[in-house]
């Protein structure tokens, strides 16, 4: 179902790359519902809160939040959040780039499932990850939609239960 609510788009963005959309799967009502619904299910019971990485982690992390009764960090680009900070930089396929949370959004020692749409080279969740751990946070796991095997992005997040719906 993930797959076949996968746009693949050709050449983008740049010539080579083969670029796989998730929102066909986000606009499917059924089909976001049951993607998380499975997310829920994988970790049920593991975790106190959710964080959610900016931009399209926010719509999985607070759909699974939302039905598990947990609250959401937000991990946030740089610049965006207005009180105390911790700062991360990390590498991107396509550049480089900075990631932010709060140092109080939620009870230090709260079990954090980490969430996000793709998992490639890993280094969006390693720095969410980084900074959860030392903003003194128990990362609890890590749940993703898709997860593009060839890029082992898996090397990056130190060993914790990754769980991705979908493989390619
Ligand atoms: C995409 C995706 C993941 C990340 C995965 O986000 O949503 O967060 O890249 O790549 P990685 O494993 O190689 O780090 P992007 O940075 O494009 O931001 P967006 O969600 O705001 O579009």
């Amino acid at each position: 179902m993930i797959d076949r609510l996968c746009e693949k788009i050709p050449d983008h963005p740049e010539p080579g790359v083969l670029f796989r959309d998730l929102t066909p799967l986000f606009a499917d009502g059924e089909g976001f519902r049951r993607t998380v619904d499975a997310l829920v299910d994988a970790f049920r019971g593991q975790y106190d809160c959710v964080a959610g990485v900016e931009a399209r982690g926010f719509m999985v992390a607070a759909a699974v939040a939302y039905a598990s009764g947990a609250g959401i960090i937000p991990v946030r680009k740089a610049g965006k959040l207005p009180r105390e900070t911790l700062s991360q930089s990390y590498d991107l396929e396509y550049g480089t780039g900075t990631l932010e949370i709060h140092t109080d959004d939620a009870p230090r020692g709260s079990r954090v499932l980490v969430l996000d749409d793709v998992l490639a080279t890993g280094g969006t969740l390693g720095a969410a990850s980084a900074l959860l751990t030392r903003g003194g946070y128990n990362v609890a796991g890590f749940g993703v939609i898709m997860e593009l095997t060839a890029l082992r992005g898996r090397t990056q997040l130190g060993g914790h239960r990754v769980r991705a719906l979908l493989r390619v």
